[in-house]
C-alpha cells in the first residue's frame, strides 16, 4: 500500500466534523507553525519539500510564496483555487468534501507564512454543496479559535471567506478568478504582472490549488525532508489522481508520485484494469487539456523506459510521444471508443467556455468543434483534417490565457495519434450519413 498523506484519515467515520478531525490530529500543523516557526521557517520547509503546484502547471510552490512582494502597509493575500472545471478532475471535490478541516487548516498554516489576514477560498457555482460544507468547517475554525483574532494566543489574526463562483471554466485561470472575485467578469489579465506583484485588488497575492495548500499541512507536520523522501526526483510527494472511463475502479487515489503508470491502471490497489477484459486504447492522463496518449505511449516511453506517474516521465518525449500530469484528472478508455466523438465532445465544452477576449481563440474553438462535428456527421473530407491541424496550430501560444492552448494540444494530439481514424470517418461518409439519418428518425 502506497503511503497517504491528505487521505490518511479519510475512511475515519465523522472525519469531516471539527471534533473527530481534531482527535486525529488536525490542526497541528497551525500549533506547530505559530508556537514554533517563523513564517520564513515555514516557507523554507515547503522549499525543502520540493512541492509543485497540483493545480496543473506544476510550478513549485516555495518558489511561487518566495515571489510574493512585501511592501509596507499594503494587505497580502493567499487564495485558494477551488474551481475545478478541468473535465476529468474531481478530486478537490472529493478532499473538500470528505475531509474539510485539511484545506482550512492548510489556508490558516499557508496564511501565516506568507503574512496574510485574510484569505478566501474560491469556489465553483456548482460544488454549492461543498462550499456549504466549507462554510461549516470554518464556522468550527472560528468558534475553536483556529481563526479570527488572535489564533490560540499567538497574536496571529486571520479571516478565512468562501466565495462562490459564477459557473465559467475561465474563472479557473488565476488572473479571471481574481477579476471574477472582485465581482468583475471572469476575464484573464495580461501578466506581468503576476498576482505575487499586483493581484486581488491590485494587492501581492499568491493563488494555489486546493491540494497544494492541504499538502503545506503534512509538510508542516513531518518537515519538508520527509515530504521530499517520497517520489522521484523533482515530483515529489503523493497527488490525488481522479480516474474515470472504462476502467473497473473509478474513484480518487493518492498516489505517491513514482508508481508506474501501468500500475496504476491495472493493480487492484488503483484502477482494478480496463472494464470487461477489453482492451486499452488510449489515455487523457491529466484533464481534458493534455495530449491524448494511446495504449504504447502512455505504458512506455518513445525509449522504451516504463512510464512514471511523475512530472518529468509523463512530459518524456514533448508533445510528439509525451503528455503532461496537469491537474491529473486520468481518463481512460478501451477499444472501443471513437477517438473522435471524444474530441468532439472536448471541443464543444472549450467553444463553450472560451471568454471571447482573444479571437484565435473565440473563432478558432468554434471552427474546430464544427469541423469535427461535420466528420462525425460523414460530411468531412481529408482537407478537414488538415484544416483542423492549421487551426490548433495557430490557436496555441497566441491567446492571453493558455485555454486557447488546452483547447489546441487535444485536437492536435488526436490527430498526430489517431489520424487514420479521422479518415476513416472521410473515407466510410456516405455509410456514416445512412445511420445518422436512420438514428435521426427512431429517436
Ligand atoms: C483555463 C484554465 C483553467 C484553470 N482551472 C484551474 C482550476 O480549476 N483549479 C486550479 O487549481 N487551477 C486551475 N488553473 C491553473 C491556475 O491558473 C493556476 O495556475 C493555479 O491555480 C495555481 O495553483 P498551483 O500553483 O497550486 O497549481 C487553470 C488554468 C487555466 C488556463
Amino acid at each position: 500500500m502506497g503511503k497517504k498523506l491528505l487521505l490518511a484519515n479519510d475512511h475515519i467515520p465523522g472525519i469531516q466534523s471539527y471534533q473527530v478531525y481534531r482527535q486525529h490530529g488536525g490542526y497541528a500543523s497551525v500549533e506547530k507553525a505559530l508556537k514554533t516557526m517563523k513564517p520564513e521557517e515555514v516557507l523554507e520547509e515547503v522549499k525543502k519539500s520540493g512541492l509543485r503546484g497540483r493545480g496543473g502547471a506544476g510550478f513549485p510552490t516555495g518558489m511561487k510564496w518566495s515571489f510574493l512582494a512585501k511592501p509596507e502597509g499594503v494587505p497580502r493575500y493567499l487564495v485558494c483555487n477551488a474551481d475545478e472545471s478541468e473535465p476529468g478532475t474531481f478530486k478537490d471535490r472529493y478532499l473538500m468534501s470528505r475531509i474539510p478541516h485539511i484545506l482550512v487548516e492548510g489556508m490558516i498554516t499557508s496564511s501565516y507564512a506568507l503574512g496574510a489576514h485574510t484569505s478566501y477560498i474560491y469556489i465553483r457555482g456548482e460544488y454549492y454543496y461543498v462550499a456549504q460544507i466549507l462554510e461549516k468547517a470554518i464556522s468550527e475554525a472560528y468558534a475553536n479559535g483556529w481563526l479570527g483574532k488572535n489564533i490560540q494566543g499567538s497574536g496571529y489574526d486571520l479571516d478565512l471567506y468562501v466565495q462562490v463562483g459564477g459557473g465559467a471554466y475561465i474563472c479557473g485561470e488565476e488572473t479571471a478568478l481574481l477579476e471574477s472575485l472582485e465581482g468583475k467578469r471572469g476575464n484573464p489579465r495580461i501578466k506581468p504582472p503576476f498576482p505575487a506583484i499586483a493581484g486581488l485588488y491590485g494587492c501581492p497575492t499568491v493563488v494555489n490549488n486546493v491540494e497544494t495548500i492541504s499538502a503545506v499541512v503534512p509538510i508542516v507536520n513531518g518537515g519538508g525532508d520527509a515530504y521530499a523522501a517520497i517520489g522521484v526526483g523533482k515530483s515529489t510527494g503523493t497527488k490525488l489522481i481522479s480516474a474515470s472511463g472504462h476502467i473497473n475502479k473509478p474513484g480518487v487515489y493518492e498516489i505517491e508520485m513514482g508508481i508506474t503508470v501501468e500500475d496504476f491502471i491495472y493493480s487492484d490497489e488503483y484502477c482494478g484494469g480496463i472494464i470487461n477484459g477489453k482492451k486499452l486504447k488510449a489515455v487523457v492522463a491529466g484533464g481534458s487539456s493534455v495530449p491524448v496518449l494511446p495504449a504504447d505511449l502512455i505504458i512506455t516511453t518513445a525509449a522504451g523506459e516504463k512510464r512514471l506517474m511523475t512530472y518529468e516521465s509523463l512530459a518524456d518525449g514533448g508533445f510528439a510521444t509525451g503528455t503532461m500530469l496537469g491537474s491529473g484528472g486520468f481518463i481512460v478508455m478501451d477499444e472501443d471508443t471513437s477517438i473522435v466523438e471524444n474530441l468532439h465532445t472536448f471541443a464543444r465544452f472549450y467553444h463553450h467556455e472560451s471568454c471571447g477576449q482573444c479571437s484565435p481563440c473565440r473563432e478558432g474553438t468554434g471552427w474546430m468543434e464544427k469541423i469535427i462535428h461535420k466528420i462525425l456527421d460523414g460530411h468531412g473530407t481529408l482537407e478537414d483534417v488538415d484544416l483542423l491541424w492549421e487551426i490548433q496550430k495557430k490557436i496555441e501560444g497566441n491567446t492571453i490565457c493558455p485555454l486557447g492552448d488546452a483547447a489546441a494540444w487535444p485536437v492536435a494530439s488526436a490527430i498526430r495519434h489517431f489520424r487514420a481514424e479521422f479518415e476513416e470517418y472521410v473515407k466510410n461518409s456516405s455509410q456514416i450519413k445512412k445511420i445518422r439519418h436512420y438514428d435521426l428518425i427512431n429517436h
